[in-house]
């Protein structure tokens, strides 16, 4: 055996047991912080069960409202209709056709949230991998495009809150209950008068809002008639093709998605590897001493209070901000009802 050789057994061999040494303290380390994971949680719920999310395909266990019971038919057809350019069939500019949907602020490849800070609707340009590309497209002036004041937060998790949108206007049920002064007629917040929870009514609203129309030659050329009657059989076929259901559907489809998947929902059901140690810690401070807890709470990691935390509305000085909702003169639209 050479020189060379022997040292490089040696050192070989010193390698290996450094790391089979960090190794175990590793080990020793995550187990430790596995274990406090398990004291807080359950000291705070109970239980790890108490934290779980369902499983997308899990209807029965994922928070419904009553009045829009959960069914493959419905989600499949929500899933479709949230991302369908096709909608886009009442743009303020023709151009403006078929060019965008639920999805243009709402990526899946971004969380559901908008992969730019302010998601644009029609007027958009562009896509990306996650959305960041999209732009303000040439053929537009800012007072025309659909935008607005805040980031779009995530559709992930929404099953888990009954009222929708940063001040909570949407849902006829809940904490909006004895609110019903406030759902001025002729806006979009008179939807809560349809009694629904607020995802259903922000899915219904929503279509309007964002310059979606739900266009029965296009439902019939494009195989959305036999998704309709497969999703809504026992509403009269007179009624069946209208917003109202195609909110119903996309609403539907928002409440599966959830982030049931995260490492840390693995953790919870089992998997004591899906975690890192830098994770471990991590939630051993969320749910202990920095005590996020207190506001993020319960499977959806979220809590329905209103708080005062401080948080700005975007920077208007800044150059990633088209256009200031709030001042912006809008063009006068008129809003329907069906
Ligand atoms: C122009 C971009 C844009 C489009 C298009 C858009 N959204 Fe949003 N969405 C937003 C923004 C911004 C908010 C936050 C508004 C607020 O809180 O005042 C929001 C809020 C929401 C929320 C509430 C989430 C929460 O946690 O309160 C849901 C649900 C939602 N959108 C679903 C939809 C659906 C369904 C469609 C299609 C019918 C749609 N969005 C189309 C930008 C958009
Ligand atoms: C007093 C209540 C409160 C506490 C305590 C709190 N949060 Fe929050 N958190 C909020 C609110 C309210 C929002 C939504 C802010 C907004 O969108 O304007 C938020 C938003 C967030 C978001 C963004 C979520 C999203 O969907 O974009 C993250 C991440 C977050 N908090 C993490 C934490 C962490 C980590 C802690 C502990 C260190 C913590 N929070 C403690 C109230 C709280």
């Amino acid at each position: 055996m050479t020189i060379q050789k022997i040292t490089l057994y040696c050192l070989a061999s010193v390698f290996i047991l450094f790391t089979t040494s960090c190794s175990n303290d590793d080990n020793d380390y995550q187990k430790a912080e596995e274990d406090i994971l398990q004291k807080n949680i359950t000291s705070l719920y109970g239980s790890l069960e108490a934290l779980q999310l369902p499983l997308e395909n899990d209807l029965n266990n994922i928070p419904s409202d009553p009045k829009n019971p959960l069914t493959p038919e419905k989600v499949a057809l929500g899933k479709l209709l949230f991302h369908e350019t096709g909608l886009a069939l009442n743009p303020i500019k023709e151009i403006g056709t078929n060019t965008y949907s639920c999805a243009s602020c709402h990526h899946s490849a971004a969380g559901f949230q908008s992969g730019n800070l302010q998601g644009i609707g029609e007027g958009g340009f562009g896509y990306g991998t996650k959305g960041e590309t999209r732009h303000m497209s040439i053929d537009y002036l800012e007072t025309d495009l659909d935008v607005q004041p805040i980031k779009s937060p995530s559709i992930l998790n929404t099953a888990y809150q009954k009222v929708m949108l940063w001040n909570g206007q949407f849902g006829g049920t809940a904490e909006n209950t004895g609110t019903e002064s406030n759902w001025t007629p002729n806006t979009p917040k008179e939807r809560n008068n349809l009694g629904f929870e607020g995802i259903e009514i922000q899915a219904i609203a929503g279509l309007g809002v964002h310059r979606l129309l739900i266009d029965i030659d296009f439902l019939e050329n494009n195989g959305y008639k036999i998704m309709f009657d497969a999703a809504f059989p026992d509403t009269e076929e007179s009624n069946r093709y209208s917003t109202i259901n195609a909110g119903l559907a996309i609403a539907a489809y928002e409440r599966i998605v959830l982030a049931s998947k995260a490492p840390f929902q693995e953790w919870l059901r089992g998997d004591k590897n899906a975690l890192s140690s830098n994770e471990l810690k991590g939630a051993n401070l969320f749910f202990g001493k920095a005590e996020c807890y207190q506001c993020h709470s319960g499977p959806g990691l979220n809590k329905t209070g209103f708080y005062a935390i401080g948080m700005k509305d975007l920077d208007q000085n800044s150059s990633h901000i088209l256009i200031d909702e709030a001042t912006k003169k809008r063009k006068r639209r008129v809003y329907r009802k069906n």
